[in-house]
């Protein structure tokens, strides 16, 4: 085995690739897909979205200070890759996609009504990295899709099936390795 030397890019991978939506009235709603995206806080919960000013989107979000992140599943890969390849510049993305805008409870940007969870978010800070600029958000709602709550009042996400980006191509999860901390558990006697 021998390591190749690489120039340096982004090549932190796997990554979620979410549909970020945005807009104060359903003329101006918009839907982007971002695989720049993070939590970065835990209280307050905090995320951020990295989007290059050429975007559609970027100078809606700017202005209104608000977004939605939207969790995209296997069944919604093929919208998200849609609504990253298209500009809303040019193109109803709800439309085109038959995605389904909801009232959002916090902010006035609308979620998208098919994906399994809706983080509503404020933007607190926008920071210039180059080509990206970073908004850095507070999560201030979250809904999630019932169907994924078991018999136990537990959120299985997993159910829905996420969507997984890794390096310009698009998986599932896969199986199941273990829990948080099941590492260091004790075993049961
Ligand atoms: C999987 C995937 C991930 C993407 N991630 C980002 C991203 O993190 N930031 C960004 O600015 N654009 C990203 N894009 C590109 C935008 O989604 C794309 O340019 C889109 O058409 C912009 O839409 P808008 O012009 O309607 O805002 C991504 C596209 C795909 C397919």
């Amino acid at each position: 085995m021998a390591k190749i030397n690489w120039k340096p890019g982004t090549m932190i991978y796997p990554l979620p690739a979410v549909m970020v939506s945005c807009g104060e009235s359903p003329e101006e709603y918009n839907i982007i897909t971002i695989a720049w995206t993070g939590t970065i806080n835990s209280n307050p919960p905090m995320c951020s979205i990295s989007v290059r000013p050429s975007r559609h989107s970027y100078p809606i979000i700017k202005r209104t200070g608000e977004f939605v992140i939207n969790l995209t599943t296997e069944n919604l890969a093929r919208v998200t890759d849609w609504c990253g390849c298209r500009s809303g510049k040019k193109y109803n993305k709800w439309e085109k996609t038959g995605l389904t805008p909801q009232q959002s409870k916090k902010v006035n940007a609308p979620g998208i009504t098919e994906s399994p969870v809706n983080i509503e978010c404020k933007v607190k800070e926008i920071i210039d990295l180059g080509s990206h600029h970073m908004f850095l958000a507070e999560v201030v709602h979250v809904t999630v899709d019932d169907t994924y709550i078991d018999e136990e009042g537990a959120f299985r996400l997993a159910r829905s099936y996420p969507l997984v980006y890794n390096h310009g191509h698009y998986f599932g999860l896969g199986k199941k390795i273990g829990k948080f901390g099941w590492s260091v558990e004790k075993k049961k006697k």
